[in-house]
């Protein structure tokens, strides 16, 4: 076994090294954000920081631009800043999860780095099994599998995943994604004294609790957290159908707020809210870093059509987002992009008092780029409607008389595409451009649009008011790696 996992990874650094010319050559290949160095990313996994290091894992198949049976890959940092990419912590060469090491979280005990994972397994006539795994590490980088902890629970599917473990009070506790036999979305609940033995406590959310009878026939990569005295459970259901300006993407990541009670083992919450507006958001994952709590999501999202990304042609797709750091206030989550990320900053320029009217598009001088942050606010705005173009990769759209926000790109089938939340009071609009993405903050995390867009050469920044408007805009270029 252990020899089928060195062919195995061998293969995928022999598929790295041929690959890297073709994968560099990408002008769409983003600077400042987490990509795979081949094939396919997905899922942020098992973040954790440890012994003095952040260390985020995700899923990839470095063997296609496609799904498959997913490896874990790695990247460590000191800074948040600057990656590098560690040997591959988990290939799918045992018998519990050769068809891949699925999606999973870390936790650290006893000066030791454990990963929980689900193997899955397609057995023949394509029937699905999958066993909630453990690997261990002491250095944080090589990891000894100990194989399955917990099999799927009767009443359930083999739709049966990504078990988030945390500790609370003096007990280990593990959320899983599930889906009911007559396949429901929901999270169920485990708890273990060693890490080892689980005992099964039962349905947390979805199929049925707090009114949530239909919503979504399966629930992805759960996660759960205190953050100010609330419990947040951030969940990307699957199979939610679009209803007007919410969840038009084909699958959504969102949260609940509530309360946890775990002498009862039950979760009393609130409304179903996304997460992210954008086009590509998905399958999310925090940690908490000295009492921060900290968000990564996967930059992409299943495709409903099959057209291939213009990355593909260069051997790779997809990417994480930004870390953001989370808080909760009134019940609501704000995300806004960790502070680390000021130190990408170089060559400020600032635009005081810039008054916008009806008659033309303002450029400002140096306001454009490939890779930049802009940070608009705005100091008086009249009804009508304030426009931020960024060149060919999309614009920006607040409707300040209907209290929305939209982000407008063309799409890969060459069609306009939009996305739209509701905002009172715009007051600030912070971008990161990359070249291939976007991610845009509106009110200090209040909402937050991620998406990508592939015009990656140098776009010039325009603002337009139909009324009028005053703003002040500052742009710094990020440092590129
Ligand atoms: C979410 C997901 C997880 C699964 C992983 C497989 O995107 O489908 O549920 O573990 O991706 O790569």
């Amino acid at each position: 076994m252990a020899s089928h996992a060195a062919n195995l990874m061998q293969k995928a650094y022999e598929r790295m090294i041929q690959s890297k010319k073709t994968v560099f050559e990408d002008p769409n290949r983003l600077h400042y954000h987490l990509m795979p160095p081949v094939g396919l990313l997905n899922d942020p996994n098992g973040l954790i920081f440890f012994e003095g290091k952040y260390h985020v894992f995700f899923q990839w198949n470095p063997f296609k631009t496609e799904h498959g049976a997913k490896f874990w890959g790695h990247y460590v940092s000191e800074d948040f800043i600057h990656w590098e990419l560690a040997p591959i912590a988990l290939a799918p060469d045992a018998w519990f999860d050769k068809d891949g090491c699925y999606s999973g979280s870390a936790i650290v005990n006893d000066g030791k780095l454990y990963l929980f994972y689900t193997g899955n397994v397609k057995g023949v006539n394509g029937n699905r099994e999958s066993y909630q795994c453990l690997a261990v590490s002491e250095d944080g980088i090589t990891f000894e599998k100990k194989g399955p902890v917990i099999e799927v629970e009767e009443g359930y599917t083999a739709h049966f995943r990504d078990p988030k473990v945390f500790e609370q009070g003096d007990a280990w506790y593990m959320v899983i994604g599930a889906q009911t036999n007559d396949e429901k979305g929901c999270v169920v609940l485990y708890s273990s004294n060693n890490l080892l033995d689980w005992s099964f406590e039962g349905k947390i959310a979805g199929n049925g609790m707090n009114g949530l009878d239909d919503f979504g026939f399966m629930w992805e990569c759960p996660d759960l957290f205190s953050l100010a005295n609330k419990d947040v459970l951030v969940v990307s259901p699957q199979g939610l159908e679009s209803e007007g300006i919410l969840y038009n993407n084909i699958y959504q990541s969102g949260y609940f707020v509530g309360n946890m009670d775990f002498q009862t083992k039950r979760f009393n919450h609130g409304a179903f809210t996304e997460i992210d507006r954008g086009f590509d958001f998905y399958a999310p994952q925090t940690f908490e870093v000295n009492g921060r709590r900290i968000l990564i999501g996967w930059m992409g999202n299943a495709t409903e059509d099959n057209i291939p990304q213009p990355t593909e042609k260069y051997d790779w797709v997809h990417a994480l987002t930004l870390p953001r750091e989370l808080e909760l206030k009134d019940n609501k989550l704000y995300q806004q992009p960790i502070r680390e990320l000021e130190n990408l900053r170089e060559n400020e320029v600032h635009y005081n008092q810039v008054e916008l009217n009806h008659n033309s598009a303002v450029e400002l001088e140096d306001v454009r780029g490939s890779v930049f942050e802009l940070e608009v606010s705005i100091s008086e705005l009249s009804d009508g409607l304030l426009t931020i173009e960024i060149g060919d990769a999309g614009r920006f759209v607040y409707d300040a008389k209907h209290a929305l926000f939209s982000f407008e790109r063309i799409g890969l089938h060459g069609k306009k595409e939009i996305r739209t939340c509701a905002i009172a009071d715009l007051e600030t609009i912070r971008l990161f451009k990359d070249t291939s993405s976007m991610e845009c903050f509106l009110n200090h995390g209040e909402e937050v649009f991620s998406s990508r867009v592939f015009a990656p050469e140098e776009q010039q920044v325009r603002f337009h008011a139909e009324g009028t408007a005053i703003v002040h805009v500052k742009k710094w270029n990020l440092k590129q790696f």
